[in-house]
């Protein structure tokens, strides 16, 4: 009965993933769906006897770190014959009609911009999926691929009984854009293009950050023994309806005039589309012809992929300007002459720092290159130096800061430059106020970027316990804020009062100290006292915090302003501390500890699991080796690290043993169960392992 109702939901829930992700075409409300999906979860959590590594449910990663094993491809992932020419295209077209000597027919596809990976089905099912890697041999990237919604994890319909299919994995525009917003509030560094981003994410050992992506995929070969189809085209047609996204921009074309017809309509409307294209490729349709023309070295002599020219356009530079941003990193920007690019007027870009300013000999008044590429925001790739007929002056990056003339400084081994005045300069102060009401850190809502100039410009705000002296009377004086307005920010300031002390420390903008960094922080040093007066030793002996951090946190807290600051909102009632409930949880039992979690378990989850480690001292790791202290199994255990487990003699513990371990009683998350529901819970978790012992 249960077993059928869950096979029932996966069923409903992979078609209602495919109507979204693949057809664009939702025939659920997500209300629904997302009820159906925890129906779902509850259902497997309640039964972990009917797991299934391709559920739906899995597809929403997990935050083990896992290290990719490399696989060897059966047929090697090659690359395509690259031209920027309509001429070479011609010459590709006779070059093919004179080896076969026969009709033939050319099928045009647009040529995705991503990361190619290989997917491996058997008996309808996603066994594995590997990164082109060398072309010979690549990573298995499986549980990072799974969590890519569009991709099927069981097929459609009929469905061939074994075979690879070849595509590309995309990080759609919105999603890029999404991110990058987020990393320049963060302050961090920006993704150059959606390739770099989707290849990146793909690369992450912790497929929930993957999963956050939403990362999409395309595909455009089908390979494998005896496969039951004449032409590319038609086993398209059939991989589109195994389940798979298949772009229906895709042409059978007769003539060379058709495929130029191709090339010219996309390279207008391919900017319409929702992931980033290079280019068109065009392929031989038949593939006894393909067979018949084979390959060259590195690559088949059946296909071309003509690629469209970055965009470039000439303009005149007019002056260097520098931003100061949160951190006082110091950003050069160019000011342009405006000119059409790609669709939009560009009249300023970015130089990035000081070393490839002087790499590019810039001269003010040159003639200059702008580029966008795969790039949002625009480039100077190169000076004309061929109309520099009157020389302007040399750029060289500036030793004052813009903003509060003080003498700027550059860290060893960075590129950029930096204001040191981090107390007294107005962005940078503009900026720690934003960091410090942001969503991630005391999630005061109502203090925009403008709010908060406005108030800063009106002196009412001078730093960031200045937050919570705001009176409502004072803030519905402000241009474009009434009193409602003004109350719903007191409202949200005082709230914010609750908030955790990691968040805190977050919060205060100490350089390198992000949302990771300040939770060990909080959680080794428990208290802001503790972790003022913390010196080299004591910070870098925390897990994860090396030099840089140490040094950064040191010089945050020996500045006078910043302790009067943190003095000011113990005054208000900040969390300055860990909760005692928190206090209670962290110990040092598992220090020195190495584990690998593996399976599913019955009184807490996997990511409950990973927080109690690191709060009892332990550190967590993706992979079974000699220096895994031991593995924590649950049901379905991962066979591959039992076995390695098994043969490295590493320790295998169950979850009642580890809740022992760490002195924990795991009757607390089953409170209702009567002793003899908890024996059999017991017998049901440890069935099946081999080893089942204490440590200590
Ligand atoms: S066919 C022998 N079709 O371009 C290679 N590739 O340099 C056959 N790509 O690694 C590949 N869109 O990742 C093919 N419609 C398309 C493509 C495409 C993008 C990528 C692919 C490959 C690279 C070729």
């Amino acid at each position: 009965m249960v077993r059928e109702e869950i096979e029932s939901l996966r069923a409903e829930l992979h078609q209602h993933n495919y109507n979204y992700y693949v057809l664009n075409n939702p025939t659920v409300s997500d209300v629904d769906f997302d009820m159906k999906m925890q129906h779902l979860s509850d259902l497997e959590k309640q039964f972990p006897e009917f797991f299934d590594p391709l559920s739906p449910t899995q597809r929403v990663g997990s935050d083990i770190n896992t290290s990719f094993t490399q696989i060897k491809h059966e047929y090697p992932m090659l690359s395509l014959a690259n031209t920027y020419s309509e001429g070479e295209v011609q010459e590709f077209y006779q070059r093919v009609a004179k080896l076969l000597n026969e009709d033939f027919e050319l099928v045009c596809e647009l040529k995705y911009d991503g990361t190619s990976i290989s997917l491996i089905y058997e008996n309808g099912k996603l066994q594995r999926a590997v990164t082109r890697g060398d072309g010979e041999k690549g990573d298995d990237v499986t549980q990072n691929v799974k969590t890519i919604r569009s991709i099927p994890l069981m097929l459609h319909g009929e469905y061939l009984q074994k075979f690879e299919i070849r595509g590309e994995i995309l990080m759609p525009w919105s999603v890029f854009d999404e991110i990058n917003k987020e990393r320049e509030e963060q302050e961090e560094p920006l993704f150059a293009n959606p390739r770099n981003a989707g290849s990146g994410t793909l690369k992450l050992q912790n497929s929930s950050i993957v999963a956050s992506r939403k990362l999409d995929a395309y595909f455009y070969s089908l390979l494998g023994g005896n496969l039951p189809f004449a032409s590319h085209f038609e086993s398209l047609q059939s991989a589109k309806q195994m389940g798979f996204k298949v772009s229906d921009a895709i042409k059978v074309c007769k003539t060379i005039d058709e495929v130029f017809e191709f090339i010219r309509y996309w390279d207008v409307e391919r900017k319409n589309l929702p992931v980033a294209t290079d280019g068109i490729v065009i392929k031989v349709n038949n593939f006894e012809q393909q067979r018949g023309l084979g390959f060259t070295a590195k690559s088949p002599r059946w296909a071309i992929a003509y690629k469209y020219q970055a965009e470039k356009a000439l303009t005149r530079l007019n002056s260097v300007s520098y931003q100061v941003g949160r951190t006082g990193a110091v950003t050069p920007v160019a000011n342009l002459d405006p000119v059409q690019l790609s669709g939009t007027i560009v009249k300023r870009a970015s130089l990035h720092n000081a070393d490839i300013i002087e790499a590019l000999d810039l001269h003010i008044g040159d003639m200059v290159y702008v580029e966008k590429g795969g790039e949002i925001i625009p480039k100077i790739t190169e000076v004309a130096f061929d109309q520099r007929f009157m020389i302007g002056e040399k750029v060289q990056f500036i030793k004052n800061c813009p903003e509060c003339n003080s003498e700027l400084i550059r860290y060893e081994g960075e590129a950029a430059h930096y204001c040191p005045n981090e107390s007294n300069c107005p962005p940078q102060i503009k900026g720690k106020i934003e960091h410090f009401v942001s969503r991630k850190a005391m999630n005061i809502e109502g203090l925009g970027t403008e709010t908060i100039a406005l108030l800063y410009d009106n002196g009412m705000l001078h730093n960031v316990a200045d937050i919570y002296t705001l009176q409502v009377s004072d803030l519905a004086k402000l241009e474009r804020l009434g009193n409602k307005s003004a109350q719903n920010i007191k409202t949200s300031c005082d709230k914010s009062k609750e908030v955790p002390f990691e968040r805190v420390v977050f919060a205060l903008g100490i350089r390198f100290v992000g949302e990771t960094v300040a939770k060990k922080l909080a959680q080794a040093f428990k208290n802001i006292e503790a972790l003022e007066s913390a010196d080299f030793e004591s910070l870098t002996s925390v897990d994860e915090i090396g030099e840089r951090i140490a040094n950064s946190v040191i010089n945050f807290f020996s500045d006078e302003n910043n302790i009067e600051i943190i003095n000011k909102l113990k005054e208000h009632g900040l969390n300055l501390a860990i909760s005692e409930e928190q206090q209670q949880e962290i110990t040092n039992i598992l220090e020195g500890k190495i584990i690998v979690i593996s399976g599913t378990f019955s009184h807490h989850s996997r990511d409950e699991y990973k927080n109690m480690i690191e709060l009892n001292g332990g550190k967590n790791s993706g992979s079974v080796s000699s220096k895994t202290s031991f593995l924590l199994a649950g049901e379905n255990v991962g066979p591959e690290k039992l076995k390695k487990a098994n043969s490295l003699g590493v320790e295998i513990i169950s979850e009642d043993v580890f809740l022992q371990m760490i002195k924990k009683d795991f009757s607390e998350s089953n409170e209702n169960k009567d002793d003899k529901n908890k024996d059999d819970e017991i017998k049901k978790t440890t069935h099946n392992q081999p080893i089942m012992g204490t440590l200590f």
